[in-house]
């Protein structure tokens, strides 16, 4: 028996990895965190399946479940929205298991970023502007964030930000990033990425609050950092003629020469 904690992705069921449909269609329980799974998720259950919406459940009324399945011998596939390596409340469970000696997995998911960045037609790291995005978020009423990481210190990097679980704190967002990236930087909103209600509003720091209006309480991220708009970038290096690499030998004494 184990517990299988599978990312669900970002909304669309089809961007589920072949791994999870596979563990979700063999598991007899299915526990999902109900506000952002997606039904065509759980179309994978077995007919049987005990499936359980966790939403409105304790983490030790979730745990309580897991330990009867274990009990009785039945894999648990466990549903988490994106991916499960940012703000899935998995590592709290895996302690409980792990004291508990009930065994686990994870198969990781889409995360809500990639799907936004794939909305938008974007690379968010181009050679000579970026090559770093920071996953972050504001401080919430479940969670604060640590005195180290507000968005002005990212900033100061001017990496692209993908903010999450923050759309409802636009304006101080706007506020915090404004002076280090600029009032004319570009940012993307993405509500619902890849569901069949996505929406995307591409507008500038300074203009950005007052574009979405009151649009404050639907799933959304948002994204910042110059690379959103740029057409005057470099090239990688990678594909350049002249690049010496393992697999396109160049030149008289090349790094990797071929074998064989
Ligand atoms: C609890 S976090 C879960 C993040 C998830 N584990 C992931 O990998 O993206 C929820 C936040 O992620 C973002 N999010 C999740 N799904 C999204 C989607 N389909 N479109 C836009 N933002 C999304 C929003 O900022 C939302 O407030």
């Amino acid at each position: 028996m184990t517990v299988h904690f599978i990312g669900a992705g970002p909304g669309a069921p089809d961007l589920l990895t072949l791994r999870g449909r596979d563990l979700i269609a063999a598991a007899p329980v299915c526990l999902y965190a109900g506000s952002l799974v997606p039904e065509g998720v759980l179309a994978h259950c077995p007919r049987d399946a005990r499936i359980i919406n966790t939403a409105p459940m304790s983490l030790d009324d979730i745990i309580e479940e897991m330990a009867s399945a274990h009990a009785a011998g039945h894999d648990v596939a466990r549903l988490h929205s994106g991916d499960l390596s940012v703000w899935s409340a998995m590592g709290e469970q895996l302690r409980r298991l792990d004291a508990l000696g009930i065994p686990y997995d994870v198969t990781p998911g889409v995360p809500s970023f990639s799907a936004a960045a794939a909305a938008l037609d974007k690379e968010l790291t181009l050679p000579g502007l970026t090559q770093s995005v920071v996953l972050t978020r504001t401080s919430g009423r479940a969670t604060a964030v640590p005195e180290a990481e507000t968005l002005a210190n990212f900033a100061r990097t001017k990496a692209v930000l993908a903010i999450h679980l923050s759309i409802h704190m636009l304006d101080r967002v706007v506020e915090d990033l404004t002076p280090h990236y600029g009032a004319d930087c570009p940012v993307a909103i993405v509500w619902r990425a890849s569901w069949p209600d996505e929406r995307i509003l591409r507008s500038t720091l300074a203009e950005v609050v007052e574009a979405v209006g009151q649009e404050l309480d639907r799933t959304a991220l948002i994204m910042v950092g110059r690379t959103l708009d740029a057409r005057d970038f470099s090239e990688s290096r990678l594909y350049a003629d002249d690049y010496d690499r393992r697999f396109r030998p160049r030149g008289t004494a090349p790094r990797f020469p071929e074998t064989g």
